[in-house]
């Protein structure tokens, strides 16, 4: 069966939890990864600024879809060089401005429960931010697909999507919520050989236990609200060390691992949003409401024990 472009799971997205367990990990006292910034530049301030202030060993890893509304060059180029002082790994946003393959849309591997008109409308922001990104585009596509850190004695798995593909929904909190997803996320901590993994892409965030196996930390989307009635992004950290002021926090071993609210500042980022993507164009259809005013989503169904 050939599937709707932004629907597929390119064959080139793929790796499995045994290339995770074979990655080499660099050591950090404390590790910061934001995945989904969506080119909200007033986010990577917010996350710099939090990032900056951390003491010790430290790494800021962008694990994929820092673009996505940054659709004019000096915004995509401004986004792009900050996340290159850091590291980072690609998401289906940036491996597809960097193929320029159409095939695959917006690569977002989008499962039944995303309508068309949201997938069709993802392959058309997907197109405008082609324009943007010009030659800068190639680049993106040498960026890893994962890496691997060691915090505490723990191993954490940084991945896009979950431990099998870039743009896998394996770690969204919906499969979370089913038996089968959970026996799937413990398999793949033990074949990752990580007790953490960092994840992002399914745009709503998830804290889930797997007991002795470890943690499933989905930050949602650093530069968009994860939850009703609120307008913070978020970031997962793990490190030797808690910090105050964590949405949730949890053990895994020594290392603690928490979620970190993004305060961006609101007005200004919805500013340049209605600038970039103004009412009746894509973006806007796609996520005005949710800039505005959170997803139906609340934090207590983000924090999962066993
Ligand atoms: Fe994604």
């Amino acid at each position: 069966m050939i599937e709707a472009p932004g629907r597929s799971c390119p064959v080139s997205y793929r790796y499995g939890a045994p290339a995770l367990a074979d990655c080499a990990a660099f050591e950090v006292e404390t590790l910061w990864v934001a995945g989904g910034l969506y080119g909200n530049r007033c986010a990577l301030e917010r996350l710099l600024e939090l990032f900056d202030a951390e003491p010790g060993e430290k790494a800021l890893v962008f694990n994929g879809d820092f673009h996505w509304f940054d659709c004019d060059a000096a915004d995509f180029a401004a986004i792009d060089s900050a996340v290159g002082r850091h590291l980072a790994t690609r998401g289906n946003v940036e491996t597809e401005l960097a193929q320029r393959n159409v095939a695959a849309g917006c690569g977002c591997g989008y499962p039944d429960w995303v309508s068309d008109a949201e997938v069709a409308r993802s392959n058309r922001i997907l197109e405008r931010l082609r324009g943007a990104a010009g030659a800068q585009a190639r680049a993106l596509g040498a960026l890893p697909m994962y890496r691997v850190a060691r915090v505490a004695g723990e191993r954490v798995a940084i991945v896009h999507g979950d431990a099998d593909s870039l743009s896998g929904w394996g770690f969204s909190q919906e499969r979370l919520a089913t038996p089968e997803g959970i026996a799937a996320a413990r398999a793949a901590l033990r074949g990752a050989r990580s007790r953490v993994v960092a994840c992002s892409h399914t745009c709503l965030p998830v804290l889930q236990s797997c007991g002795d196996f470890g943690m499933i930390a989905n930050n949602g989307a650093a530069g968009m609200p994860n939850f009703r009635g609120t307008r913070f992004g978020l970031a997962t950290r793990v490190s030797v060390r808690p910090r105050p002021g964590a949405l949730h926090a949890v053990r895994v071993g020594r290392a603690h691992v928490e979620a970190q609210a993004i305060a961006y500042d609101h007005a200004r980022w919805l500013g340049r949003f209605l600038e970039l993507w103004p009412q009746g164009s894509d973006a806007y259809e796609s996520y005005h409401q949710r800039i505005v005013h959170g997803p139906a989503y609340d934090p207590l169904r983000a924090l999962r024990a066993a």
